[in-house]
């Protein structure tokens, strides 16, 4: 295991397009005795509300011009690289990121997703749960790769459906251990580098 300290610690990228509270989260646990640096917000979106944090915090944040479909990846990849970011989080970041970027960026790229994967890749995953009567939900952190919530899985946590589960409660549940195992996660990787 290598030991991370101070200015040795690793560099990380959290990318966002929304509320970002798995990205407070993550700050929250980078500022204890944990092996990371959040250096850098990356939003798809100029009004994502999680952009407050990074300021809050004073982290560089990129945002991404997304009306250009590939958004200039060749520029964010040199600026990931002059950062020596190691790892990418996405942490609701709603663009997918293409083979390309996957394949040139040269650190580890991993998501969080509000289901229990394989099942309910993609949008609306609890309603899908809810729906289909399933007895469980949960999150589940994976490596990235060209398929959509399709990489090797990493961390996962499930809790029960409630009979009295809606979508909106169900989704809040979910958040709360999403916001339990993102961290937990991370570390392991770092552990393993
Ligand atoms: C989370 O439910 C995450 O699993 C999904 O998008 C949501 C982001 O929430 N990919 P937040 O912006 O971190 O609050």
């Amino acid at each position: 295991m290598v030991k991370l300290i101070g200015k040795n610690k690793l560099n990380i990228a959290i990318f966002i397009s929304g509320k970002g509270s798995n990205l407070n989260n993550l700050i929250k646990f980078s500022k204890k005795k944990s092996a990371i640096n959040i250096k850098m917000v990356v939003s798809s979106n100029k009004n994502a509300g999680g952009l407050i944090f990074a300021k809050k915090n004073k982290i560089k944040i990129i945002v991404l011009n997304c009306k250009n479909k590939s958004f200039n990846e060749k520029k964010l990849l040199k600026i990931l690289e002059v950062n020596k970011i190691k790892l990418i989080c996405l942490a609701g970041f709603m663009k997918i990121l293409t083979v390309n970027f996957i394949k040139n960026f040269k650190g580890k790229i991993i998501n969080i997703h509000p289901s229990l994967l394989p099942k309910y890749k993609g949008l609306h995953t609890h309603k899908r749960a809810i729906n289909n009567k399933e007895k469980y939900a949960g999150c589940t952190v994976h490596f990235v790769n060209k398929n959509l919530d399709s990489g090797k899985i990493i961390m996962q946590k499930k809790i029960k459906i409630l009979k009295k589960d809606t979508i909106s409660t169900l989704a809040k549940r979910v958040l709360r251990l999403e916001h339990q195992i993102y961290p937990r996660a991370v570390q392991k990787i770092v552990a393993n580098l």
